[in-house]
């Protein structure tokens, strides 16, 4: 396949000093509808996700339950690793940080910043935040005092290494300047200008072992190990078997990250360490928001986060995809309520997916012995109507999909199922059943809801990969239709295809047996 037609996308890596929550699933529930939705336009995907293992918040996590470091990522990893194996997160590749195959592109970046010059040893003096992992300077304090989110502040003077950060300010700058759309979305562009307007410090890239031993030697120092960003943020090229300046040819990616990990980290570290080692930059950066509990982050820090697995145990793993992409836009934060995931539950999977699939598909069953029908010849303008509403519904959810305007697209496609459910409704298949003079129009009736549904399941897919199966299946498809090359088209090659077992998707639920989520 031609270079053009590739596309990368990578998730953040999660750090592994706790267990994954609502914030962490939902960026890799995105990453994959995104991913999904570029296979079925045809793109040859290569979606990477994993886990951040290194650092001081592991090397004391590990510490309190008295455990070796790496057996501790070692059964954390499992955690995050079968977590989006459950969500059907359709990655490629599993990255973990303490592997060999990324501690020797770290290493490699390493040391051919240090053979050009780019990195250089000095004594650091100054304050320390352990909680953050972050040196700080007298612009951090406010009303004199460094703020609660640093935790305890100590004051440190150590050897350490330094990348040389500042020079690549103006270059930087003239990037953002030149590519307004490079983040997504763009208005975050602005907040990355304006922590330019300072000049930038060189960054600190590593830590005594002494003090740090749980991280990646640096290949020039023994005594000293790679600080946390220098070695996460190299996973997006150490799958790739990175070499001297060669990244491959599936960079560049796009990367999904929260707004938390944008400024610096992902809009300026790594920008400045792709130009200085010589690889293109990335695509794209694509910035969500965090999901929030009364406005405040969720974080296991705060201690208000809700397990993802609590909520697919009851109410299913597409009933979670659903709801955090229906619930919100991309690039905005929004409040996690388990009152609203129980009512989009109810009234959208249940009453307007669930029911349209059941009825369509028990009606062919009881109507026509399980075989759908033939469609009129000649369409009355009702009739017209119908179908060009469905098909009207795909393309702007599929313009949305494109935008990444995901919650827009749900809804379109919502408008579709609702649409149909009305057209029972109206027309009244039951009754046209009873009705010797009707038979034709009830065939119509019933292929025009094979047909919708068999459009829909395609279009699903990205979001609801498991349903859609279900779907499909129930349909008489072994597989889920792909999607034709152009603007969607009517089928018309359902006439006579058998279909399944009609099988509840989204069951009703008793509100007792749902009501124990925390927090
Ligand atoms: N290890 C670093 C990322 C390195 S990427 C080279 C890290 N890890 S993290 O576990 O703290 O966060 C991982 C991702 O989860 C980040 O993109 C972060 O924004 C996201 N979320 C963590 N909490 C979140 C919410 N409450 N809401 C949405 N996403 C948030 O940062």
């Amino acid at each position: 396949m031609s270079e053009s037609n590739t596309y990368y996308i990578t998730t953040a890596i999660d750090y592994v000093n706790g267990l994954p929550h609502v914030g962490h699933a939902y960026e890799k529930v995105l990453t994959d509808v995104m991913a999904r939705h570029q296979r079925r336009l045809g793109r040859d995907v290569y979606f990477l996700t994993g886990v951040d293992e290194h650092g001081m918040k592991v090397q004391q996590s590990a510490a309190k339950q008295n455990r070796a470091p790496q057996e501790f990522c070692d059964e954390m990893a499992g955690h995050f690793r079968s977590l989006y194996d459950r969500l059907n997160v359709s990655y490629d590749d599993f990255i973990r940080t303490t592997e060999t195959r990324h501690k020797k592109v770290v290493q490699t970046v390493l040391q051919q910043l240090f053979d050009a010059g780019e990195i250089y040893s000095a004594n650091y003096e100054g304050y320390y935040s352990p909680r953050t992992e972050q040196f700080l300077t007298e612009k951090d304090r406010v009303k004199g005092e460094f703020p609660e989110s640093f935790g305890e502040v100590v004051f440190l003077q150590e050897k350490n290494y330094f990348f040389k950060l500042s020079k690549y300010q103006s270059w930087l700058v003239e990037f953002y300047e030149k590519n307004p759309d490079f983040i997504y979305p763009s208005f975050r562009t602005k907040e990355v200008l304006g922590a330019l307007q300072d000049p930038i410090p060189d960054l600190c890239i590593s830590r005594p072992s002494a003090r740090l031993s749980w991280g990646i030697p640096l290949p020039f120092d023994a005594e000293q190990v790679t600080y946390v960003w220098f070695d996460a943020l190299v996973n997006y090229i150490s799958v790739l078997g990175y070499e001297s300046g060669k990244v491959g040819d599936k960079w560049p990616a796009v990367h999904v990250i929260g707004k938390d990990i944008l400024v610096p980290p992902h809009a300026i570290y790594w920008p400045a360490m792709l130009k200085a080692i010589g690889v293109e930059m990335p695509k794209q950066l694509v910035v969500h928001g965090w999901w929030t509990q009364n406005k405040e982050k969720m974080s296991k820090s705060v201690g208000n986060v809700v397990d993802p697995l609590e909520l697919i145990d009851l109410y299913g793993v597409d009933a979670f995809r659903y709801f955090v992409m229906r619930e919100m836009a991309v690039g905005y934060d929004a409040d996690f309520s388990i009152d609203q995931f129980k009512l989009r539950y109810q009234s959208e999977l249940g009453n307007t997916l669930g029911n349209l699939v059941n009825r369509a598909i028990s009606m062919i069953k009881r109507y026509r012995a399980g075989v759908i029908p033939a469609a009129s010849a000649e369409l009355t303008p009702d009739q017209e109507s119908f179908r060009s509403d469905i098909l009207g519904s795909i393309r702007t959810y599929r313009e949305n999909m494109d935008k990444l305007q995901i919650h827009v697209a749900v809804m379109e496609l919502w408008k579709a199922f609702m649409r149909a459910n009305q057209y029972v409704d109206v027309t009244a298949p039951f009754k046209m059943a009873k009705d010797e003079s009707k038979q034709k129009e009830l065939d119509h009736v019933l292929h025009e809801l094979a047909a919708t549904l068999d459009l829909l399941v395609g279009e699903l897919e990205p979001l609801l990969p498991a349903t859609a199966a279900k779907i499909a299946f129930q349909l008489g498809r072994n597989l889920i239709p792909k999607v034709k090359s152009g603007p969607p088209s009517w089928p018309g090659d359902l006439a006579g295809v058998q279909v399944g077992e009609p099988q509840v998707l989204f069951p009703r639920l008793e509100i007792a047996k749902a009501a124990p989520i925390s927090p």
